[in-house]
Order: C-alpha cells, then sequence, then structure tokens
C-alpha cells in the first residue's frame, strides 16, 4: 500500500573510501604478529583509529595499552600503531629489551626522516598540524624538545616568531585537508620566502582521493554519511569537506546505531563514504540500516583508481619465518 512504501533514497557512495594502504598494513602486522607468536601481542595506541577494528583484534588477543609502561617484561612483542612513535617510546622499549614490532604508516615514516633531515641541517622545523593527534606526537617526538614548532592555522603562522638566525623547514601531518594545508603552505612561503619543505605536501595519497571524492559528491547530494571515528583525523576532514560544499546534514558516525533517523526525513541523494581506518563492513551496515527505511539505489562514483600497497616488516614477511 502506498501509505507505507518507502520512500526513495538515492545513495551516491564515494570511491575511493575506508582502507588505505598504511591502515591495511597496520592491521596485518597485528595478526600476522598474532599467528606467528601466537596471543598476546601488545599494541601501544589503538592500532588505527577504529572502535571496531580495535575490538575484532582484542577478540584475537591483541592487547591494547596507552603507554608502553603498561606492558609487563614480556618475550610477547610490542606493536607501535600506524601513526607512528616519539623516539623516547622507542628507547625506552629498547632499553627494556622488548621486542618491537613497527606498524607506523610508511608514509609517515617518510615525514619523520624529513623532519630529521631539515634538523641535521640545522633547521628550525616548523609542523603543521593538530595537536594532541598522535601523529603529531610522534613527528615532534622524532627531534629534540625545542626543534619542531606545531603550528595549527594560518593564524598560527601568522604570529609565529622565528627563531634568531635559524634557516627554516616545515613537514605536515599526513591526514590533514588538503584545502587549509594549500592556505596554510602559502602563507608560510609568503612570511618566509626560503622556508624548505616537501613538493606538494606531506598529506597522503589516500587523504587526497577520499577529500576529492567527498568534493565530487558532495554538491549533488543533499546529506553526506562519514563512516569513521571521532578521533580519527581524516574522517573528521571527509565531514567538514561535504559540510563546506553545502550539504546540510554532514555527519561522522561509528556504527548505524549512531545515524539520527529524524536528519535524513525528506532527503532524496545521499553521499557516503567512511574514513581511511573503517572497514567495508561498517559501510554495508549503514547501507543496510538505510536499506530498512528508504528504496534504495546505489551508484558508485569514482574519482581515481587506488593501488598502492605496504609490505609487511621484514621481521614479519613469510621468508623472516
Ligand atoms: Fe598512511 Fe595515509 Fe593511511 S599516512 S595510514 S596511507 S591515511
Amino acid at each position: 500500500p502506498a501509505a507505507t512504501a518507502k520512500p526513495p533514497l538515492q545513495i551516491l557512495l564515494c570511491s575511493p573510501r575506508g582502507f588505505c594502504a598504511g591502515v591495511t598494513r597496520a592491521i596485518d602486522v597485528v595478526e600476522t604478529a598474532l599467528k606467528r607468536f601466537g596471543p598476546p601481542v601488545y599494541v601501544r595506541h589503538e592500532i588505527v583509529h577504529n572502535r571496531f577494528v580495535v575490538e575484532s583484534l582484542k577478540a584475537k588477543g591483541a592487547v591494547f595499552v596507552k603507554e608502553l609502561d603498561e606492558v609487563p617484561d614480556t618475550a610477547a612483542p610490542v606493536i607501535f600503531s600506524a601513526h607512528g612513535v616519539p623516539k623516547t617510546v622507542s628507547e625506552a622499549a629498547a632499553s627494556r629489551k622488548l621486542t618491537t614490532l613497527d606498524a607506523t604508516c610508511p608514509l609517515v615514516t617518510k615525514v619523520h626522516r624529513e623532519a630529521e633531515i631539515h634538523f641535521k641541517r640545522g633547521r628550525h622545523v616548523i609542523l603543521v598540524g593538530h595537536a594532541g593527534h598522535p601523529e603529531v606526537v610522534g613527528t615532534m617526538g622524532q627531534l629534540p624538545e625545542g626543534a619542531v614548532t606545531l603550528v595549527e592555522t594560518v593564524e598560527d603562522i601568522e604570529a609565529f616568531a622565528p627563531p634568531a638566525g635559524k634557516e627554516l623547514a616545515f613537514v605536515t601531518q599526513t591526514t590533514l585537508s588538503v584545502d587549509d594545508t594549500r592556505d596554510a603552505i602559502t602563507t608560510l612561503k609568503r612570511r618566509f620566502p626560503a622556508i624548505a619543505g616537501p613538493h606538494i605536501e606531506d598529506i597522503c595519497y589516500a587523504t587526497t582521493n577520499r577529500q576529492e571524492a567527498v568534493k565530487q559528491v558532495a554538491p549533488q547530494v543533499e546529506a553526506m554519511v562519514v563512516v569513521g571515528a571521532p578521533n580519527s583525523s581524516n574522517s573528521q576532514r571527509l565531514r567538514e569537506a561535504a559540510e563546506r560544499l553545502g550539504c546540510k546534514v554532514a555527519v561522522l558516525v561509528q556504527r548505524a546505531s549512531d545515524l539520527d533517523w529524524s536528519r535524513f526525513q525528506g532527503v532524496s541523494r545521499l553521499g557516503l563514504t567512511a574514513g581511511a581506518s573503517a572497514p567495508d563492513v561498517l559501510i554495508e551496515e549503514i547501507m543496510a540500516a538505510f536499506a530498512e527505511r528508504f528504496a534504495i539505489t546505489v551508484e558508485t562514483v569514482t574519482t581515481v583508481k587506488e593501488d598502492m600497497f605496504f609490505p609487511l616488516p621484514r621481521e614479519l614477511r613469510p621468508d623472516a619465518a
């Protein structure tokens, strides 16, 4: 009967979305370590910012800790998360003779090395990033205290007073807003024309591609749902991008149960994407929840095809068994 017919809803599924090569590798590190060494394996920090992923690894025997001192003296391996760690953490692990496996994304490690090279060349390093994010803590922790200044906004850059007589360089967090970072870098180069830095910026391919797909879809829909965790930087940036491009509803949800259905009343076109740490099963869960309430049709909007792959750390490759 017409009275109970579901309203139509077209879903535009952003592609690329969800897992990046760094997240796939980090989860693979934990799973391979569990198989190779047996449980428990310790993981410092959420391996990737997704509760669902963390819970499923916990169920397989991974033990998550905030800091290294929560790890007992053990022969079990300790895994560092995809976000990277300050040098003090790897040094503390080495002095305790813990076995460590580094799941830091190679694209984060690349930023660490850039920062180190600038420092060795005598430059003061400006890091564009979000205070408190574990990647920022890890990148700042590659260099001695005081060698890096964190700036979060164009205003911070305008207010920055460089140390006297020092050349400057910049690096960035990998999961920033592409547009905001362009503004930040323009400001840096205007104020300090001689500043050294990466050719484009350090934002990773996955962050760039997921934002690009959202920008393509957002103008065509009334609402955008981003699947991801509130502490996931790249997921937050996807939500913001949709909002800036005029989506009246732009929400970040972890699970279908987080959806506030009152906000989707009258919506006929919906964009759907997921941050780099959100597994596709959660996208499926969200789609199923919409299908219960709407007559959905799904179209995928692909802006670029990804084929990035990062091999496991050497210690975990099959020939190292
Ligand atoms: Fe690495 Fe970018 Fe993913 S830095 S972990 S590829 S979001």
